[in-house]
């Protein structure tokens, strides 16, 4: 997966905490931001987006990963939901590939036209997801060691 580091961004928007998101490749490649911090129930909404010309290179998945790290492991929330428009197919992916799910789909009054869905991601289910990805790399290792004839303790 690709390397990411979440910087502040050097602007204040009401509401909003807003991280730049840089490469050491390609420097900023897009921002991250997080809003509606809600400390009762441990919940905040999260946007995310990547420069035109750095899209499907894996920036978009490494970004939000770091900062669903941030939001679970030091903010200490439990839950990160979303908006996104159904038509959003890059999106879409990016949020499946990190473990967020459609848990409701909002429709405009009396038209009944799907508007967006919203998706949410549960501290519980990201860090077992981690954890699966960490087992197969760690796997994938070892088997790598193994037919290049090294043995690691
Ligand atoms: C949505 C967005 C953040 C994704 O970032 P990205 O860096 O392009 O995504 P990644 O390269 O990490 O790709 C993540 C997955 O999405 C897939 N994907 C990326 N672009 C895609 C496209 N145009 N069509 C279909 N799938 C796409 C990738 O293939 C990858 O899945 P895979 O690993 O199974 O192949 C980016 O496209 C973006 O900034 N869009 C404009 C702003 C936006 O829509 N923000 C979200 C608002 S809800």
């Amino acid at each position: 997966m690709r390397q990411v580091e979440l910087r502040p961004a050097p602007r204040w928007i009401p509401g909003e905490v807003v991280f730049e998101v840089h490469s050491r490749a390609h420097g900023p490649v897009g921002e991250v931001a997080y809003m509606q911090l809600d400390r009762a129930s441990g919940s905040a909404e999260v946007g995310i987006v990547i420069f035109e010309r750095f899209r499907g290179m894996g920036y978009g998945e490494a970004a939000l990963r770091a900062l669903l790290d941030h939001l679970f492991q030091s903010v200490g929330l439990r839950r990160v939901w979303l908006r996104v428009l159904p038509a959003n197919r890059p999106a879409l992916r990016c949020y499946r590939k990190c473990g967020f799910r459609v848990v409701r789909e909002v429709r405009w009054p009396l038209l009944g036209i799907l508007r967006y869905l919203v998706m949410e991601l549960r501290q519980e289910d990201f860090q077992s997801q981690k954890e699966e990805v960490a087992g197969e790399e760690g796997q994938e290792v070892s088997d790598m060691a193994e037919s290049a004839g090294t043995v690691h303790p």
